[in-house]
């Protein structure tokens, strides 16, 4: 009898050290994801000028990007493929879905996504008639459709055709 009390004295010590271990391991209170604990962050890790919550609050020529119901956006430029100066993807992807703010140049650029070619401003899904069907890559990976035809010649076939076009580029 004593011995079986003894036993289950120390298997009850056991459990009460383990369950001790376990709960002392996970905390009582429900862990708050860091993100929503933090403080309503500034969605730009640059210093925005001008805040906005539509494009209306912008000067010309400048859109709002990043607004959301209960944060301010910022009053930035729409970029097309190759322009300069973009801070974030979506000043790129404004102007065309298929771009992306390259930020490793020392003029940070809006680049065709890989797969898309440029051309005329644009990012190509296919090089178009008048170019020839591969594209050209650099050794930067930037991949252009090369015209087959003057550039004159191009632009008028992109004038006349420009609807039947218009799915194969951004
Ligand atoms: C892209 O823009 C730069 C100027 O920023 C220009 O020198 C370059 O030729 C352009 N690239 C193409 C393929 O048009």
């Amino acid at each position: 009898m004593m011995f079986v009390g003894r036993v289950q004295l120390q298997l009850g010590l056991i459990l009460c050290v383990l369950i001790i271990a376990v709960w002392g391991s996970t905390p009582w209170y429900q862990a708050r994801d860091a993100s929503s604990a933090a403080p309503q962050q500034a969605p730009f890790n640059f210093r925005c000028e001008t805040e906005c919550s539509t494009t209306m609050d912008c000067a010309t020529g400048l859109s709002c990007f990043q607004a959301t119901a209960d944060s301010n956006g910022c009053c930035l430029k729409a970029l097309k493929p190759n322009e300069t100066g973009c801070l974030i993807d979506d000043q790129c992807k404004r102007a065309c879905e298929s771009t992306h703010c390259d930020s490793t140049q020392s003029q940070p650029r809006c680049l065709c996504d890989t797969g898309r070619h440029f051309l005329f401003n644009k990012c190509w899904k296919k090089c178009p008639e008048f170019a020839h069907p591969e594209p050209v890559v650099d050794a930067t990976g930037f991949s252009q459709c090369v015209l087959k035809v003057d550039s004159k010649t191009a632009m008028n076939y992109m004038r006349r055709f420009r609807r039947q076009m218009r799915s194969n580029f951004c």
